[in-house]
């Protein structure tokens, strides 16, 4: 098992299978002029599952594969096909922003996937738009009602903007009343260097919690626990679904971190926060260098995992923390 300096053991990858998205989300990209990596510096869907292969060797339970959007990679059917059959034990989730999954829910649910985290920062048709670029909404709506019905859990993530969807935490509130579903609010947090990074977006979650219990009474249901995600979930009184928020940069929740991120191309971060990188993508490819050799490597830098905050403490929040974009780290 992978193990850090700090005693916390490593059991959870986060895999960004493509830095494409078919959104365009003006918080996570920085203009369209934005170029995409090329295809051939990209893990292969082989790269990939030689990489999962080897870090279930290390105890690695959980993958969650993440993007720019997992579904805007070809093929991504064929992959969890692959990857189930080949690793039966490993907890395979997504996050997608849902666009592109309508016509593929009841082949996921068959392939074994069982949760599937929803990028949704509004509930109103105009400024999804306006946030995203596409008039989606209601093919997204569509889609988290087909998955619930398939028994497919969900995990909305909402991005907490101030400014921008402050006004419609009723509605989602709402939505986690009638649906058996999560509703989680993320801090904005100051990532990619040339993002737009604005601290008036900024809404931090005591803020929004206060404000939700003004709206209707929540009770506590979920404590920081690292192997439930970094959200503190509350239920309100008589609903069915769950709200809760994510806290990065007011609550740090570093001390329980369990994961690495991999980028599409192959770089192994140990910490979001950290612009560190160990390249793996030559090792993955060498016919020189076996398993043994990658799971050393990745034990290695797992070991020297940093402290986040302590990064984040640094920065004071003035400017962003990380030169990469988020569409190319997968969040
Ligand atoms: N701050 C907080 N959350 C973000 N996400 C993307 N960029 C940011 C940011 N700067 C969210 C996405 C997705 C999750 C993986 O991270 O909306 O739901």
């Amino acid at each position: 098992m992978i193990q850090d300096n700090y005693g916390r053991g490593v059991s959870y990858l986060r895999l960004s299978i493509t830095d494409r998205c078919n959104l365009n989300c003006f918080y996570c990209r920085p203009g369209r002029d934005a170029r995409f990596i090329p295809h051939k510096d990209v893990l292969t869907y082989e790269d990939m599952l030689y990489l999962l292969r080897a870090a279930s060797g290390l105890d690695i339970q959980k993958v969650r594969l993440t993007g720019g959007d997992p579904f805007a990679r070809r093929d991504i059917l064929y992959f969890l096909h692959r990857l189930k059959s080949e690793l039966p034990e490993l907890d395979i989730r997504l996050t997608t922003n849902a666009t592109l999954i309508a016509g593929k829910i009841r082949v996921l649910k068959d392939i074994g996937i069982k949760a599937l985290n929803i990028s949704l920062d509004s509930l109103d048709r105009d400024k999804y738009r306006r946030i995203t670029g596409q008039d989606r909404l209601q093919n997204v709506l569509a889609s988290i009602d087909r998955c619930l019905e398939e028994g497919i859990r969900v995990k909305i993530n909402a991005v907490a903007l101030k400014g921008v969807n402050d006004d419609e935490l009723g509605d989602f509130l709402s939505m986690a009343v009638e649906k058996p579903l999560d509703v989680r609010f993320i801090e904005f947090m100051p990532i990619g260097e040339k993002t737009l990074w604005e601290k008036d977006y900024y809404w931090s979650s005591s803020e929004l919690l206060q404000k939700a219990g003004g709206i209707m009474e929540l009770f506590p249901a979920g404590h920081l626990n690292p192997n439930h995600g970094p959200a503190r979930m509350f239920r309100p009184g008589h609903g069915l679904g769950r709200i809760g928020v994510i806290s990065p940069l007011s609550e740090h929740f570093c001390a329980t971190c369990n994961r690495l991120r991999i980028t599409a191309e192959g770089r192994l971060r140990t910490c979001l926060f950290s612009d560190r990188e160990y390249n793996l993508l030559p090792m993955i490819r060498s016919p020189r260098v076996g398993p043994d050799r990658l799971r050393l490597v990745l034990e290695r830098a797992g070991r020297r995992k940093p402290m986040g905050h302590e990064l984040l403490s640094g920065e004071k929040h003035e400017k962003s923390l990380c030169r990469r974009i988020m569409s190319s780290i997968g969040g």
